[in-house]
């Protein structure tokens, strides 16, 4: 059973849906389960997330972005991934560091082994034992966004193309890492995205 699972994939796949789903199927199968998200989950990186997601911030330098993410990320990291998986916690965390490597490394066109030296640098010793990725034509999820009632943030705004730079990032990532990493078809419906899951997870 792997102890530390993320979930990622482009803008509009689906997968906060899907984590809030594994997290409810692990519980119910008797799990102590911690449901995060990146940026994000604590006070200091929430904090961090409204930088990086303001619209206004549109100066925003590549490298300043790809630093808060991974400040966010330390942050977290430090307060509560690493104390959880100490304590025989399953930790469910709605991105992590291949969002890192598929935005700020493929679709921002940073050097990937820089990306990959500050990912290593914020998480320390907390990888991953299981990471799904949603994977999506970026028109189809693009419409999901927007149907969202809440405006673009500042990510969201970068549009399609960027987005399809990022899609094409995840899928490296997943045939790098095939171990670690699984594609999940989410261009179904919930009900069949969440079998797919469960059956990756669980087993079952
Ligand atoms: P969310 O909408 O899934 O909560 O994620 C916020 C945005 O931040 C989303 O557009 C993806 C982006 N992101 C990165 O660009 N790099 C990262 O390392 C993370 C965690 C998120």
């Amino acid at each position: 059973m792997p102890r530390f699972i993320t979930l990622e994939g482009i803008d509009g796949c689906g997968k906060s849906t899907q984590a809030k789903l594994l997290a409810e199927d692990l519980e119910r199968a008797g799990y102590d389960v911690l449901l995060l998200r990146e940026p994000g989950g604590v006070t200091i990186s929430e904090k961090i997330r409204e930088l990086l997601l303001d619209p206004a911030h549109a100066a925003m330098s590549d490298t300043c972005e790809l630093l808060l993410y991974e400040a966010a990320r330390a942050q977290l990291v430090h307060e509560v991934v690493a104390p959880a998986l100490a304590q025989g916690r399953i930790v469910v965390c709605d991105r992590f560091y291949d969002s890192t490597t598929a935005y700020q490394g493929y679709a921002n066109g940073m050097d990937l082994g820089a990306v990959q030296r500050a990912n290593a640098l914020a998480v320390g010793a907390c990888h991953p034992d299981l990471t799904l990725v949603f994977d999506i034509d970026p028109a189809k999820a693009a419409a999901r966004a927007a149907a969202r009632d809440r405006a673009q943030d500042r990510m969201e705004a970068k549009g399609l193309a960027y987005q399809e730079r990022v899609a094409a990032g995840f899928r490296a990532i997943a045939a790098a890492e095939s171990e670690r990493v699984r594609l999940v078809d989410a261009s179904r419906g919930i009900d069949a995205i969440h079998a797919d899951v469960r059956a990756l997870v669980l087993g079952q």
